[in-house]
């Protein structure tokens, strides 16, 4: 069965939508991801971070993407936008996050394609994100055709206190991504997502 999963971009976040990413950033956080956070993450830090993320978004320093399913929300990505004024044409990726309950149906992938089509909306045609080395993250961001830059050894510690190793990757929007790169998703062709974004899926995999 494949799960149906909205995706939408939030321009303004109510307290509702503060309490279901709380939700998902703590579940990723309780399952080992190293995601800023050290573990155990309490409700009251996590919702501290999503109301500082709404300010963001409020004053267009930050774009938001969640998405959702039967329970609420169970993904989310943003983008960085409030960059140096001679980095008008970039944005870093963020918190990419999927709730353990909706992995590896092919969100994460639908969140970042739509991500770029977002970011593409903003007028930003490079994109930049880290990730811990060789993790599941990383073997997404590599199957869409992100290009590894390097890794840098001990940058962060996991929720446990563990140090792990960080890669950087980048991606310039105006190169396709390779076919080979991009795989079959049921979600990207059967999940409700914003007309806007399903138009920019459904170009992207014209492309390839
Ligand atoms: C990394 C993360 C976002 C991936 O989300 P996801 O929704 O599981 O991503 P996808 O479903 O697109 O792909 C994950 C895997 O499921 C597989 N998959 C996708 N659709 C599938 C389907 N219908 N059936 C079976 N497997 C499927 C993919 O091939 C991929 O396999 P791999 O791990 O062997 O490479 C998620 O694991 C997560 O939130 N982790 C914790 C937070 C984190 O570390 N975030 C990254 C910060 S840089």
């Amino acid at each position: 069965m494949t799960t149906q999963h909205r995706i939408e971009r939030l321009m303004d976040l109510t307290d509702e939508h503060i309490q279901g990413l709380t939700d998902v950033l703590m579940d990723c956080v309780e399952g080992g991801a190293s995601i800023s956070f050290m573990s155990p993450l309490t409700r009251e830090r996590a919702v501290a971070f999503w109301r500082r993320v709404a300010q963001g978004v409020a004053a267009g320093e930050r774009a938001l993407l969640v998405a959702g399913d039967e329970h609420g929300i169970c993904g989310t990505v943003q983008l960085v936008l409030d960059l140096p004024e001679n980095q008008p044409h970039r944005a870093d990726l963020a918190k990419m996050l999927v709730h353990r309950r909706a992995r590896r149906q092919g969100l994460g992938a639908a969140l970042m394609l739509a991500a770029e089509s977002m970011a593409r909306d903003c007028g930003k045609t490079l994109l930049v994100l880290d990730a811990v080395t060789n993790g599941d993250a990383a073997r997404l961001y590599e199957r869409l055709g992100w290009f590894r830059v390097g890794d840098v050894p001990n940058f962060a510690l996991m929720p446990d206190g563990t140090p792990c190793s960080t890669t950087y990757y980048y991606r310039d929007l105006n190169q396709p991504v390779v076919p080979e790169k991009l795989e079959e998703s049921p979600l990207t062709k059967e999940s409700v997502v914003d007309t806007h974004i399903r138009e920019i899926i459904e170009t992207q995999e014209s492309h390839v």
